[in-house]
């Protein structure tokens, strides 16, 4: 019998290589797994497989896969490509835990109230609701899958410290507006526990978050300080929101805490990142000792 968990005996798939799946794939492979990427672009090296669900490019997946990660959003008609074009091959493959990346915006605004797993998923925003049916997809797909369900992904290269030096940032005050987030290597981190958990452990829906649902504008004030670099001028959401995009305005749409106590009571994951505070300071020696 192999052991539990991401070991050398582990063949994983990451389908969708980019801000978490590489990472993902980068911490399995120090675990001694073989492990293979998916990218739209033709990438050099063996691990790569050219996947381009747009242009109908779908690779051939490795036989005796034991782990999978799933990282695509819904495409722009709200249906999940990976589901739809890979599914099938994935259920003849020797699967011990598949992972699905899904986002917080599952449940909605809570009008600033917490939500936890067992709160109604009730999604205003269009993205949101193609992302619930496709959640809902595979969940009932009797694969052994788990989704995680994420808040704004930060890390290493996705702090606001060169929006700041660039002079590009903005200051937004919104009353009692919250925002969750999560430090990349803690999503990691999780799915990595998760992976190593016995099946009937395994919760088929878990919140990701860290312990500190705050403001952007507290998190903009750390990275200045962090960055010895002044602040943009404070500016009301009410007059700032008529330049914003569809998209930036749909970030603000939304005021939730989103709850990380199935994670942290019940399954025990210590975060390494508990709050931005931690987790931007690891970034920016990060982003400092990259070369360049
Ligand atoms: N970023 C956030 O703050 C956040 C918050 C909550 C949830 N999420 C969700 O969590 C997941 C991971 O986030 P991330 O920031 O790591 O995402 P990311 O860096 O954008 O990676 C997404 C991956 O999906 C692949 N992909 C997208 N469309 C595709 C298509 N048509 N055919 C084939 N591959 C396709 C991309 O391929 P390429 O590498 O070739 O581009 C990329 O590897 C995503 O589903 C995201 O929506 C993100």
């Amino acid at each position: 019998m192999t052991a539990r968990g991401v070991n050398p005996s582990s063949r994983v798939l990451v389908l969708g290589g980019g801000y978490t799946g590489q990472r993902f794939a980068d911490a399995a492979r120090a675990r001694g797994a073989q492990v293979w990427l998916t990218s739209r672009s033709i990438k050099e090296g063996s691990q790569w497989l050219h996947f381009n669900a747009g242009e109908g490019a779908v690779p051939q997946l490795p036989e005796g896969l034991s782990h999978v990660l799933i990282t695509l959003p819904p495409n722009k008609n709200g249906e999940d490509d990976a589901y739809n074009l890979l599914g099938e091959s994935l259920r003849h493959q020797p699967l011990q835990w598949v992972g699905y990346l899904s986002t917080t915006g599952v449940y909605g605004d809570t009008q600033g109230r917490w939500a936890d797993e067992q709160s109604p998923t009730e999604p205003g925003l269009r993205r949101s609701q193609s992302r619930l049916q496709c959640e809902q997809r595979w969940l009932a797909s009797a694969l052994p899958l788990q989704s995680f369900r994420l808040p704004a992904i930060y890390g290493p290269g996705r702090c606001p410290f060169q929006q700041l030096q660039q002079g590009q940032a903005r200051l937004i005050h919104k009353p009692k507006q919250v925002f969750c987030r999560i430090h990349v290597d803690d999503i990691v981190g999780v799915l990595l526990h998760c992976c190593g958990l016995p099946p009937e452990a395994r919760p088929a829906v878990l919140n990701v978050s860290d312990d500190l649902p705050c403001p952007s504008s507290e998190t903009l004030g750390y990275a200045a300080h962090l960055l010895g670099c002044k602040l943009p001028a404070v500016r009301n959401f009410r007059d700032a929101q008529a330049e914003m995009s569809a998209m930036a305005l749909s970030f603000w749409a939304d005021n939730r805490r989103v709850s990380n106590a199935r994670l942290c009571q019940d399954l025990g994951y210590q975060l390494r990142y508990p709050s931005y505070r931690e987790g931007f300071a690891a970034s920016w020696e990060e982003e400092q000792n990259r070369p360049k």
